[in-house]
C-alpha cells in the first residue's frame, strides 16, 4: 500500500488547473483560490539576476514583510523579471502573479499594470490581504523608476 504523504502541499498539487475558477474576482473574496495557492506554493520567477537593468526592495510598514525585484529589459520589454520575498502567503502569491503580468511587457504597459489586474489573473483574494498585493506592484513601479534613472548610462554602456 502506497505510503499516504503528509506533505500538506501534496494536497493542492493535484489541482492546480484553475477550471473551476472562473478569473473574474476583481474584488475581494473569502477563501485563497486555487490560483493563489498554487502561486504561493509554486511561485513564479523566484531569483535575482546579477546584471539586472533596475532593483527595488519595498517594505510595508504594517507588518514588517519584504521582497526585492529585479528587471532586465531589453528593446523596450521586460525580457527577465525575479523576485525574492518575505512576505505573507497573499505577499509571495501576489508578487509571483505581478512578475507573470510583468513579464514580456513593455516599460510603458507595465507602468500601466495595478493591483486589481494581479487580483483579477488570482480569482480574487480575501480582503485584508489586498494590501499584500500593492507590494509587488510597488516594486515593480520602483524597479522601472530605478531602470529609468539608470538608463542613460545604461544605452551608452
Ligand atoms: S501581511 Fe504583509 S504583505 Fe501580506
Amino acid at each position: 500500500m502506497a505510503k499516504e504523504s503528509n506533505d500538506w502541499r501534496d494536497l493542492y498539487k493535484k489541482n492546480n488547473e484553475y477550471e473551476e475558477e472562473p478569473q473574474t474576482h476583481a474584488g475581494p473574496v473569502l477563501f485563497y483560490t486555487n490560483i493563489v495557492i498554487d502561486n504561493f506554493v509554486n511561485p513564479r520567477n523566484v531569483g535575482e539576476i546579477e546584471d539586472a537593468d533596475g532593483y527595488a526592495m519595498i517594505g510595508d510598514p504594517s507588518c514588517g514583510d519584504q521582497m526585492k525585484l529585479w528587471i532586465k529589459v531589453r528593446d523596450g520589454r521586460i525580457s527577465d523579471i525575479k523576485f525574492k520575498s518575505f512576505g505573507c502567503p497573499g505577499a509571495i502569491a501576489t508578487s509571483s502573479m505581478t512578475t507573470v503580468l510583468a513579464s514580456g511587457k513593455t516599460i510603458e504597459e507595465a507602468k500601466k499594470l495595478t493591483d486589481d489586474n494581479v487580483i483579477l489573473a488570482l480569482g480574487g483574494i480575501p480582503e485584508n490581504k489586498r494590501h499584500c498585493s500593492l507590494m509587488g506592484i510597488n516594486a515593480l513601479l520602483a524597479a522601472i523608476q530605478d531602470y529609468e534613472k539608470r538608463r542613460p548610462t545604461l544605452d551608452t554602456a
